[in-house]
């Protein structure tokens, strides 16, 4: 077959592949381990979301895979070390879906800083409680970006708007950052010197080994008193039960959450249960023109692939090497 799709995906693009192409669509093979090494060990290429987990072991598996089309940026769920390894191109449009994931922050914090989600479920039931729902402004008060990439520097540029100060920490970025220094950020030289200052902290890392349960006890700790934690990259970074503990502490007043250690996550955890958390099933890309633009470029870089030729949203090399 020359494409696999192993989770939800529904496009014209997709259509237009199915046109040209043998295309295998799947939704639910990214629950099946087995299956999905059955499945891939006769694919050309494969189209993923974040569930699909292609190890080394199921990579070892498809001797015939030419491509990996990821349909979003984050690649936790891939062993890009491996596909290199084996020659096979990683696709992953990295700007299609920054936007609308900055835009979900954004919203994220206006909702939590206003009490909007409670405020309305409040105002459903019957009441009309002005008082409860006092909130406060963005206007003034410092964000910490955990994370200086895309996604970072643009929720930085829109609370910018908001009037408020930016500190950023990121290993990888450096204190002449030209993005850092239009917006009068500072860098912080660690999470917890970030956070420290911080009214509200805002998450934009991947999941690797480094960053996973980054955000534990020791840094909500760090945290100003009564400060708000937004993370919308992906739940593995933070540690759930300590974030729980540090909002029934009331160290942590609010917390927005698109993203989850689990996804689902299973049983109603406390988390559901409080006012004072918003939770999302991580839609940050989840809007028309982000899913657009994800499915254009991963299809038509297929498209190029299987024509021999050159993709342009890689990640690791722009051609198979096998
Ligand atoms: C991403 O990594 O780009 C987002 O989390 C969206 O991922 P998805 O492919 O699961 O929608």
């Amino acid at each position: 077959m020359d494409v696999l799709i192993t989770e939800p995906a529904n496009s014209p693009h997709i259509d237009q592949l199915s046109k040209r192409y043998d295309v295998v669509n799947d939704p639910a093979l990214f629950k099946d381990p087995a299956a999905l090494k059955t499945a891939i060990a006769d694919a050309r290429t494969v189209i993923v979301r974040n569930q699909t987990r292609l190890t080394a072991e199921v990579l070892s598996a498809a001797p015939n895979l030419r491509g990996i089309g990821r349909l979003g940026v984050g690649l936790d769920n891939i062993d890009v070390a491996k596909a290199s390894a084996d020659g096979i191109v990683v696709v992953a449009p990295l700007n299609a879906n920054a936007v609308s994931v900055a835009e979900l922050a954004l919203g994220l914090m206006l909702s939590l800083a206003r009490k909007l989600a409670a405020a309305d479920r409040d105002t459903k039931a019957g009441n009309w409680n002005r008082k409860a729902f006092t909130g406060f402004e963005l206007d003034g008060k410092t964000l910490a970006v955990c994370g200086f990439g895309r996604i970072g520097r643009m929720v930085a540029t829109r609370a910018r708007a908001f009037g408020m100060n930016i500190v950023a920490y990121d290993p990888f970025v450096k204190a002449d950052d030209p993005g850092l220094v239009e917006l009068g950020a500072s860098l912080a030289d660690s999470v917890v010197g970030a956070v420290g200052c911080a009214d509200i902290v805002s998450v934009h890392m991947p999941l690797t080994d480094e960053t996973k349960h980054l955000f534990n006890v020791d840094v909500f700790r760090s945290m100003k008193p009564g400060a708000t934690f937004i993370n919308t990259s992906r739940g593995g970074v933070v540690c759930e039960q300590d974030l729980v503990a540090a909002l029934k502490s009331g160290q942590i007043a609010g917390a927005g959450l698109d993203v989850r250690e689990s996804e689902p996550p299973g049983e109603p955890s406390t988390l559901e249960s409080m006012d004072q958390v918003i939770v999302l099933p991580h839609i940050g890309a989840f809007t028309n023109e982000a899913q657009d633009r994800t499915y254009a470029a991963v299809a038509s870089d297929l498209n190029r692939l299987l024509q021999g030729g050159a993709v342009e949203n890689f990640v690791n090399f722009n051609q198979p090497k096998r």
